[in-house]
């Protein structure tokens, strides 16, 4: 077996314990609840959604569409305490029906994971980048119908179940391009080069809307806080990799297995209002600092064999830099070491592209 592959066989075997240690760790007080998530018929919600189900929770997965996903879908119904429904994020009646529809089977709503959204790689796929004075008006009211409104309004509605027990959880998904640091001074953006409007936009909003609500509510026990996840492997994945790749040029680097979430966000399910609340975590940070591992630990070594092969040819000279104490690279290291491998890759004569 090569160094390579031995390597990527350590990191999965890793990620199998890792996540049965969250399982271990969440496991017992995830089951029986009931779990709402919204986009879930694919990419990240739909790992959470399999986790979910795994550990005996009834899982109600709502999606505005399921083509391709038939397979989900019928696992879901005949898992017995799953149910996958239609529902766009955007229109009132369909939420309304949903949260009928969930009463309905399961008679309560503990925890609502607003997962849906259009990201830049599926509002401008497949390459994803478009500067900010080139989008158009449209392009930000696509994006802030689902990713603000459409998490506000589900709220909305599935909360008035939790504000009723009392009890209950909301875990909005966001990103670290919401991010701000200062070093003593003003605040700046810790990843402003990454082309991503209106996406941002979009997230700091839901940002905002999750610090804030959870101050209204904080007395009547239903949590409210939002994670980021690192750069995730999802359903836009391999036609973005595969696109920049056509054009010589990695797409960024190695994407994380959606499971890296797992921990933090059965921790919050497992929680209610009582526990933590306006709270938004970095999940590899998070994941350090709870004993889930560094963000290298959760990197997906299970990707297709171009793909796969363009990452390995990056990594091989992309300069090493480690750091104690951090889960991940900053961002800005992370970028200084990219472009490095990037001229190495060039100096070298190397393509990317098989
Ligand atoms: N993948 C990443 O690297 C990453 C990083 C940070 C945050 N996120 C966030 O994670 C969440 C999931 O994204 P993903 O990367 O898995 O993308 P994805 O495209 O794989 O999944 C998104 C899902 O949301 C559904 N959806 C879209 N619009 C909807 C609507 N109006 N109503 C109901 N469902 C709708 C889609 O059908 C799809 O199943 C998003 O909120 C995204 O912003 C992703």
């Amino acid at each position: 077996m090569s160094r390579a592959k031995k390597k990527a066989a350590e990191i999965l075997a890793r990620q199998s314990e890792l996540v049965q240690q969250a399982f271990e760790q969440f496991g017992r007080r995830i089951a029986g609840r009931v779990v709402v998530i919204t986009g879930g018929a694919r990419g990240i919600g739909e790992t959470l959604a399999r986790a979910f189900l795994k550990n005996g929770a009834s899982v109600v997965v709502a999606d505005r569409s399921w083509g391709g996903a038939e397979a989900f879908r019928r696992e879901l119904e005949a898992s017995g305490h799953g149910l996958p429904l239609v529902m766009n994020a955007i229109d009132d009646a369909q939420i309304d029906s949903a949260y009928a529809a969930t009463l309905d089977r399961f008679k309560t709503v503990d925890v609502l994971i607003n997962n849906a959204g259009l990201v830049s790689e599926s509002l401008f796929a497949p390459m994803g980048r478009v500067s900010t004075l080139d989008t158009k008006d449209s392009d930000w009211e696509a994006m802030f119908r689902v990713n603000l409104f459409g998490t506000l309004k589900t709220t909305r509605r599935f909360i008035r179940q939790m504000l009723e027990q009392r009890r209950g959880s909301i875990i909005n998904i966001v990103s670290s391009g919401v991010l701000t640091a200062s070093m003593g001074g003003g605040y700046y953006a810790v990843r402003p080069w990454t082309v991503e409007m209106p996406y941002q936009a979009t997230k700091a909003a839901v940002m905002a809307l999750s610090f804030y609500l959870a101050e209204e509510i904080r007395y009547q026990n239903v949590a409210v806080n939002s994670v980021m996840p690192g750069h995730t492997r999802a359903a836009w994945f391999e036609a973005t990799a595969l696109a920049y790749q056509e054009r010589g040029m990695p797409y960024i680097t190695r994407p994380m297995i959606a499971e890296h979430m797992l921990p933090i966000v059965l921790f919050l399910a497992a929680q209610d209002g009582t526990g933590v609340t306006g709270r938004m975590y970095n999940i590899p940070d998070w994941n350090y600092d709870h004993g889930y591992g560094r963000a290298e630990t959760w990197v997906d070594h299970n990707l297709p064999s171009d793909i796969e092969a363009a990452y390995a040819r990056l990594e091989a000279v992309m300069p090493v830099f480690e750091r104690s104490g951090m889960a991940d690279l900053s961002f800005d290291a992370l970028s200084i070491l990219f472009r490095a491998g990037l001229k190495n890759l060039a100096d070298s004569g190397g393509k990317l592209g098989s």
